[in-house]
């Protein structure tokens, strides 16, 4: 079992929202959540906190391919990774996320 965490503010993810780090479905969860930074901070730190359970550190090139999901209640899960564990929370200005891969 692997690890990994990330935390980030959301004012850095600001200029982020493209198809070279997100999915097409997560530009569609952004927009729907009107483009709420929280929501991109929390999608970007669920990204490197599975790069970091991965070990790999950051693949820059591979963000659009670890894609997040969601459960019909909400919860998160990664789309590409069957085998684990996600969870994001958020305040206005912080995001934060853990990955654990089994
Ligand atoms: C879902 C819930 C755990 C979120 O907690 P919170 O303190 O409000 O918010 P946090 O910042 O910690 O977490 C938000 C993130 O949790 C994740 N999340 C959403 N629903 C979730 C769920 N059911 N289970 C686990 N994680 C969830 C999402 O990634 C969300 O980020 P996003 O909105 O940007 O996509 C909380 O709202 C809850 O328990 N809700 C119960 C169901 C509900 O919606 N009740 C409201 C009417 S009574």
């Amino acid at each position: 079992m692997n690890i990994g965490i990330d935390i980030v503010e959301c004012e850095r993810v600001k200029n982020l929202v493209s198809n070279k780090i997100f999915s097409q479905e997560e530009l569609e969860y952004i927009k729907n959540k009107n483009g709420a930074l929280s929501t991109i901070a929390g999608l970007f730190a669920a990204k490197e906190a599975y790069f970091k359970a991965k070990g790999s550190g950051i693949i820059k090139s591979e963000l659009p391919k670890v894609v997040i999901d969601h459960h019909k209640n909400g919860q998160p899960f990664y789309k590409n990774e069957h085998n684990s564990a996600l969870s994001i929370s958020h305040t206005d200005t912080t995001a934060v996320a853990v990955c654990i891969i089994f």
